[in-house]
């Protein structure tokens, strides 16, 4: 690199460096939406002055809707294989260094989280212990650069653990080459331009809670947006269709500290329940199930604007009235496909209290001899669980959300029903105790000891931290699918019970996690052409995940690979054939499911792959089953170069 060029770089890092980064909560008082406060992170962008010497960080195209209308011609244009480390066009090490400055030093080139455990200079076992013992604990991969939580989509390398006895390898596997820490929209606009000049695979890591690993990517330049964690409480957003509470947040935000942020307010928010899943990326984006759903539906319904770069390395508002095409985009169409969230502007709600309610049964010790000679059918469990579900209707209806599941007991050929939480927003323990009094009666029926431990929360923050314990992740011999099952399978009494067969099949020889929710349009106050979520979402009593799981000691893919697909033609298809016509969350999906733009976005994929070609012609952006991964492959295992099909 030449020497001008590092000073007038010197002078930019400085500058950039010079903003101090706060991540505090605002509280601002907006009388309309132009008066919506800017955080600091959308302070620093990127101008064509500064990228004017440089051609690897020049801005794209502008949009043009020339050939969104035929997808044969945009498909073809402008596509090559990406560029991967070895190849002649991979960029120098000047080349990065450009980068580096323009992102404020904040370019890192990350181990594998567990390379330590592994021969060589970076060998620590101490550290290598901490981390093989909090593997299944989601807090190390989000701190990490590069982890992610489903590690057989890096190809499972560099698992956690003793190398020398378990004969692991370390390789770069599917993890990024390059990641950009980013801090502001500069960084991440600087980051897009970088990877589309370069002609390099660019992925997106939030929290790295992706079942399927879609947030890393064989030979790429990761995007990190974790640190992005400003919030700004706005007490009267007004536009034409909302008036009342809202808050702004960064894309880095994870639902516990929005809730924190909400509470303080007197507010709550639509987000997840997981403890420490991500908000502001896939979840959101995706569509985003919530314990707030079955009163105010998806989270993508509660969005207001979102600020985003785009593939073309510009930083646009998308709303109502600013790009309306791609705020629909956006709104249930998935993460990594039209651009990088920097922030999202959402409703929030007046804070109420919730009453929690959690149970557990199964076969009782004194039963145990009974269960193993004489009930191996499990028909007194399977009548208490059936009486459960036939007031899915009525509990949605009265905007409950519970997760439950279903695992093998301690008896052989026997289950446990665990009530995670039952979930009550504004409803008493009295309330509850109503609501959940036939499962009990039916338990007493059938002698199993059922009874429900009901407190009540003065407010969302309180009774979520005591429902949603963090969960296990982590496991690279599993993999998950779900389903939607439609409110019409409760409406009529012979497909509730072909419905009812189906889940105790699969659960019998398997284990099942289920969710009563009802994010319908109304409680989600949109009208069917305002987001791109599923349409069969409104219309779903249950949303309900199942899995399969194999010797963890294999490490041949092509034998997984086989694994995987007799779970996608057995126990899948068994719950497919139930819910014809509904589809499934693609945030919790079986990555192998059969037609997945239909069974993820209905009648609304024609329209979002129309966008995909609009906002992002050249395939910038790319995941896994995301619109428009049709026309790349990362080949068989995912987890080669990407090239157009
Ligand atoms: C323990 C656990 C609990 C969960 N709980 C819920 C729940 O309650 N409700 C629910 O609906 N889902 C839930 N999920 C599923 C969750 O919605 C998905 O895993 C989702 O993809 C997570 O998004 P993330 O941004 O945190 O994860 P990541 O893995 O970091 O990203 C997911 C995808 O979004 C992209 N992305 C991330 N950030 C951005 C951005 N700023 N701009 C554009 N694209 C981006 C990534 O590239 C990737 O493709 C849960 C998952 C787990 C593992
Ligand atoms: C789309 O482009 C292809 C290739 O140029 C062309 O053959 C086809 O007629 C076009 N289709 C439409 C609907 O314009
Ligand atoms: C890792 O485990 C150790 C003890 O085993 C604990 O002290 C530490 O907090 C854990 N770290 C994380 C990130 O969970
Ligand atoms: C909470 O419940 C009460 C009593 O049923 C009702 O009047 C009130 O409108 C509810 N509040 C909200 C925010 O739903
Ligand atoms: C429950 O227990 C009672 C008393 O032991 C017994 O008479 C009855 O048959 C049992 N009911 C069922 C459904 O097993």
């Amino acid at each position: 690199m030449k020497l001008h060029h590092l000073s007038a770089l010197s002078v930019l890092l400085a500058a950039a460096s010079a903003v101090p980064l706060e991540q505090a909560t605002t509280t601002v008082s907006a009388a309309a939406p132009s008066s919506t406060p800017t955080l600091p992170a959308e302070e620093i962008v990127l101008t064509e002055a500064d990228v004017k010497q440089y051609p690897q960080l020049q801005f794209g195209e502008e949009l043009s809707d020339v050939e969104i209308h035929n997808s044969t011609v945009s498909r073809r244009s402008g596509r090559s294989c990406k560029v991967i480390p070895g190849d002649r066009n991979w960029p120098s090490n000047g080349l990065w260094s450009i980068l580096n400055f323009f992102v404020g030093g904040k370019l890192i080139k990350p181990d594998p989280i567990a390379k330590v455990c592994y021969a060589g200079n970076t060998y620590d076992e101490a550290k290598c212990g901490a981390i093989t013992s909090n593997w299944t604990n989601s807090d190390l991969h989000v701190d990490h650069p590069t982890s992610i939580m489903s590690t057989l989509y890096q190809g499972m390398t560099c698992l956690p653990g003793d190398a020398s006895i378990l004969g692991h390898t370390c390789t770069l596997g599917g993890y990024p080459v390059y990641v950009v820490d980013a801090q502001n929209a500069r960084d991440i606009q600087a980051a897009v331009n970088f990877a589309r000049n370069m002609n390099i695979r660019l992925v997106i890591k939030n929290t790295g809670h992706d079942f399927h690993g879609k947030a890393s990517g064989f030979g790429s330049l990761s995007i990190r947006t974790h640190a992005l964690k400003d919030i700004a409480v706005i007490k009267n957003y007004r536009s034409k269709k909302y008036t009342g509470p809202a808050i702004k947040a960064g894309s880095g935000v994870q639902g516990f500290e929005l809730y924190q942020a909400a509470s303080d307010a007197g507010l709550m928010v639509v987000g997840g329940e997981g403890m420490t899943v991500g908000w502001g990326g896939g979840y959101i984006q995706g569509g985003g199930h919530s314990p707030l759903s079955s009163i105010h539906g998806m989270a993508a319904d509660q969005v207001l604007s979102y600020e985003v770069v785009l593939a073309n390395g510009r930083f646009v508002t998308a709303d109502a009235d600013t790009n309306p095409d791609l705020f629909w985009a956006m709104r249930g169409g998935g993460g990594s496909t039209f651009g990088v969230l920097v922030s999202i502007t959402v409703k929030a709600f007046p804070d109420v209290p919730v009453t929690v309610s959690t149970f557990t049964f199964d076969p009782s010790a004194a039963d145990v001899a009974k269960y193993a000679l004489a009930d191996t059918s499990n028909d007194d469990f399977w009548a208490v669980v059936k009486e459960y579900f036939s007031q899915f209707a009525t509990h949605a209806g009265q905007g409950i959300y519970s997760y439950f599941n279903i695992f093998p007991s301690a008896v052989a050929g026997s289950q446990t029903f665990t009530m995670i939480p039952f979930f009550a927003p504004n409803k008493t323990a009295a309330e509850v105790d109503a609501l959940l009094a036939s499962t009990v009666a039916k338990a007493k029926e059938h002698n199993i000891t059922l009874v429900p431990k009901t407190v009540t929360y003065s407010g969302f923050q309180a009774a979520w931290k005591a429902g949603f314990p963090k969960e296990t992740i982590g496991m690279w011999n599993v993999q998950s699918g779900s389903r939607l099952f439609p409110r019409e399978n409760w409406e009529d009494t012979d497909k509730f019970e072909m419905q009812f067969n189906a889940i105790r099949e699969v659960t019998m020889n398997s284990y099942m996690l289920g969710f009563n929710i009802a994010p319908t349009l109304a409680n989600g106050q949109v009208t069917a052409d305002e987001t791109a979520v599923l349409p069969a979402w409104r219309e779903t009593l249950m949303h309900a995940i199942t899995g399969t799981m194999w010797d963890a000691s294999i490490r041949d893919l092509s034998v997984v690979r086989s694994i995987q697909k007799v779970f996608t033609d057995g126990n899948m298809k068994k719950w497919r054939d139930v819910s014809p016509g509904s589809g499934a969350y693609l945030a919790e999906c079986d990555f192998n499911e059969p037609d997945h733009q239909t069974a993820f976005w209905g009648t609304n994929y024609p329209k979002l792959y129309q966008m995909k070609q609009k906002y992002d012609p050249k395939g910038v952006f790319f995941a896994e089953t995301a619109v428009g991964s049709e026309d790349w492959s990362a080949g068989v295992d995912r987890i080669g170069r990407l090239c157009p099909v």
